[in-house]
């Protein structure tokens, strides 16, 4: 073969295999407009190596939470009748399953689908979530991850002690700096057995703008620190999560805590917090709390 030929042939090739890539990825762009079935798309995302579904809950968290599957209500219900569902403890709808507050804690009726996004009917009446959005800092969704502090408290003390209501005092007129928290406010947080008999002081747990020792990186030692709020390393100082709103004790983190048990009460602390049942039913609350 002259050198010549040799040049046309390699200048052939070169272009069937342009042409053959071109049209590979004219295929890929049909594949693209055509919506992948979920499993297709499962299948591609593992041989890319993109998920990993070994390991605690991640079946659930790569099957369901992160391809936002639609989530049926039968199964929201079937959540709210069986014990255990969120970690150990009665069935959510044998304390609430009813509008009447003489048969069901709060009027609240998690038997229904109705009643779920009804809320509690009882004084103050109120929505438990909102159709459409994260339900976690709303009241279901604290009531299901966050446990009543000092951590380890007896679902048993009263909410409204006269320590609880000197906090709440407090936030309600504007949470100032002023003599009245250095002397009856701050000493609070920093004294054992306040808020239940035989519980830490708040600051044995949080003392410092550091995890570890401090968790959720809050400081109750000093007006500053309770005023900079949680997490301000992980998220930034701007982006604290603030646990005072000064004229709202009902949107302080600080009053939220020592006033709202976890559910199921008595659940052990140490149980999970994201528990994929709790994962689910906060997506099918994202997804705007279907009915069907
Ligand atoms: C053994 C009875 C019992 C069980 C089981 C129970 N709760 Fe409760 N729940 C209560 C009581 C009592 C209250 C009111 C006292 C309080 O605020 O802690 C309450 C309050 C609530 C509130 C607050 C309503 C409001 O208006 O502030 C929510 C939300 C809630 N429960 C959800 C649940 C969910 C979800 C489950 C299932 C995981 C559950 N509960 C299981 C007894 C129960
Ligand atoms: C024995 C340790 C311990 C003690 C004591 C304790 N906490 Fe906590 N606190 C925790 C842990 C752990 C969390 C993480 C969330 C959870 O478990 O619900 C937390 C979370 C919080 C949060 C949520 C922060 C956020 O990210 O929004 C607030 C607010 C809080 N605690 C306030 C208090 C107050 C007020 C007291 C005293 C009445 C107190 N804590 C006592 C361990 C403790």
């Amino acid at each position: 073969m002259t050198k010549r030929n040799m040049i046309a042939k390699a200048g052939f090739a070169a272009a069937v295999m342009l042409a053959m890539a071109a049209s590979a990825q004219a295929d890929d762009d049909a594949d693209e407009n055509e919506a992948k079935s979920l499993n297709q798309q499962y299948y591609q995302d593992v041989q890319q190596g993109l998920i990993n579904v070994e390991g605690d809950h991640a079946a659930v968290t790569e099957l369901i939470l992160n391809r936002n599957i639609p989530i049926p209500y039968t199964y929201i219900a079937e959540l709210m009748a069986s014990p255990n569902a969120f970690g150990s403890g009665p069935a959510c709808i044998v304390c609430h399953s009813s509008n009447d507050p003489a048969k069901s804690y709060r009027g609240l009726d998690l038997s229904t689908c109705e009643g779920m996004i009804t809320g509690s009917t009882e004084a103050p009446a109120r929505a438990i979530f909102v159709p459409g959005q994260d339900p976690k800092r709303d009241i279901m969704g604290r009531r299901l991850r966050n446990n009543r502090m000092p951590l380890g408290v007896s679902f048993n003390v009263e909410h409204s002690t006269d320590a609880i209501r000197t906090v709440e005092a407090w936030i309600r007129e504007g949470a100032e700096n002023d003599e009245r928290f250095q002397t009856e406010v701050l000493p609070l947080f920093n004294t054992d057995d306040v808020f239940g008999e035989d519980t830490p002081a708040c600051s044995v747990c949080h003392m410092a703008n550091e995890e570890p020792p401090s968790f959720h990186e809050l400081n109750l030692t000093s007006y500053e620190g309770i005023m900079l709020g949680a997490d301000s390393v992980a998220k930034g100082v701007d982006n604290a999560t603030k646990v005072i709103i000064p004229g709202h004790p009902e949107l302080s983190g600080v009053f939220q805590h020592i006033t709202e048990d976890r559910m199921p009460p008595g659940i052990d602390p140490s149980e999970e917090r994201d528990h994929p049942n709790t994962q689910i039913l906060f997506s099918w609350v994202k997804q705007g709390a279907q009915c069907q």
